[in-house]
């Protein structure tokens, strides 16, 4: 792919960002990259006269990430009565959408993330991630002994899109009858999700999905255990608290955060691998080897493209670019992740790696609260796979895996394997 113009290179990124793009977005982010660390994006912000960038290199996406005097993630910090959230994603009060879009930890500034971010950190330990290794092992080999005899599977539908849900689920304390609800609203709100895009379902799915969590986090006041909900209403800093609406967002974000995303690292870091018959092998004799495979494939194809929006405060300059107050800017992690500034043959996937940094799980304040846990997801599904499964091999032609996008991110629809 070559693309003869900024104009068309810019108009393909449009398209990878709201998931009407081809299969393979790196060649788009390789030419954005040599046109610039800081690229204008071809349209005006939904109403608003703001104009849109993306950040394409390591260092510059840094900058932004954590950045906190230059940069916000809630509009609203701006101008408080600001209508660019509003206009871009054509959520307003109703439905539930306010709530679950606009007051989420990942989606308000200082000094309240600072506050929200502290109170969950109490309960959400890496520590306390770690000490779910045994439990997420159980759950790995419970899905895989449903499989093993039958030889063949569907590697999404059978273990990569179950395991991170049902960890999480477990997590928070939601009976095991109730899963596959929060799975189908997880994912019905993943889909409805974009830059520029609203499924009219999605209101309907946060609506149910907020209710659902309310009435458990109801019970669990009534009725506490050693469930990660009952922690959280338990905990206080400083004399302070999670009050009710905080405390239903945040378990909504965390199984919204952490489902997709995990889920994807799974499949996807599954299908890569056996895309490269020999950094597999080299796996498969050292399984010592999975965590640095884990942080290469996050590296390499990451489940998420952009970082979410951030909004500048103030008139500033980036990378020779002169960025407006109000103007949005989206650090492109997959494109940041593969600067060749900062890798060797960064377009190469190689498990032995060792990477010192990048950037799938973020930076900055708003840097993945779960990135622990999924480590240890990732860790425990790839070894459970290649250790149950060595002869683990495509069950179709490849050319019939296909790569699906949702939320600025791409997975995969189907991954059937034999082994
Ligand atoms: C491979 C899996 C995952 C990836 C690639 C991932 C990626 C990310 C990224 C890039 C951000 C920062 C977004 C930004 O700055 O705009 C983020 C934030 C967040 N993630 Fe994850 N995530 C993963 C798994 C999880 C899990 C398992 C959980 C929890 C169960 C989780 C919970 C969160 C939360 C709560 C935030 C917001 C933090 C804040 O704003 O302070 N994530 N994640």
């Amino acid at each position: 792919m070559n693309y003869s113009s900024q104009v068309e290179a810019e108009q393909a990124l449009v398209g990878v960002l709201s998931g009407k793009s081809g299969d393979n977005p790196f060649p788009i982010f390789e030419q954005l990259r040599q046109i610039g660390s800081v690229v204008q994006l071809p349209f005006p912000m939904g109403e608003t006269n703001n104009r849109a960038w993306v950040v394409t290199h390591m260092e510059e996406a840094l900058k932004v990430l954590k950045d906190q005097d230059h940069f916000c993630v809630d509009p609203k910090s701006i101008d408080r009565n600001s209508t660019i959230k509003e206009s871009l994603t054509g959520s307003s009060d109703s439905a539930g959408s306010n709530m679950f879009l606009t007051n989420s930890l990942n989606a308000i500034d200082q000094p309240d993330h600072r506050r929200l971010r502290a109170l969950v950190s109490k309960a959400f330990t890496p520590r306390y991630m770690e000490g779910l290794r045994p439990r997420v092992q159980e759950l790995a080999d419970e899905l895989l002994d449903q499989v093993q005899d039958r030889g063949e599977m569907d590697l999404v539908k059978d273990y990569a899109n179950l395991l991170p849900i049902n960890v999480i689920s477990d997590m928070i304390g939601v009976p095991k009858s109730d899963h596959s609800l929060i799975h189908k609203w997880s994912e019905g709100i993943a889909n409805g999700l974009g830059v520029g895009t609203v499924d009219p379902k999605t209101a309907e799915n946060l609506k149910d999905f907020g209710n659902y969590i309310k009435q458990l986090t109801e019970d669990k006041r009534k009725q506490p255990s050693d469930d990660l909900i009952s922690q959280l209403i338990s905990i206080e800093e400083q004399g302070d608290r999670l009050d009710e609406a905080e405390l239903i967002s945040l378990v909504q974000l965390l199984i919204f955060a952490g489902h997709e995303t995990t889920s994807t690292l799974i499949s996807t870091g599954t299908l890569l691998l056996l895309d490269h018959p020999e950094q597999l092998e080299i796996l498969k004799a050292d399984l010592s080897l999975v965590p640095s495979a884990v942080e290469e494939l996050l590296r390499f194809h990451g489940p998420s493209t952009t970082a979410g929006p951030r909004y500048a405060l103030k008139d500033l300059e980036l990378s020779g670019q002169e960025i407006k107050k109000g103007d949005m800017v989206f650090p492109l992690l997959k494109s940041a992740n593969r600067d060749e500034r900062q890798f060797e043959n960064a377009e190469e996937l190689d498990i032995t790696r060792g990477i010192k940094r990048h950037l799938a799980f973020g930076q900055g304040v708003h840097m993945c609260l779960g990135a622990p846990l999924a480590r240890v997801e990732g860790n425990i599904a790839f070894t459970t796979l290649l250790k149950r499964m060595p002869n683990l091999q495509l069950n179709v032609p490849r050319e019939d895996v296909h790569w699906k996008f949702k939320l600025a991110a791409q997975s995969l629809a189907s991954l059937p394997v034999k082994f």
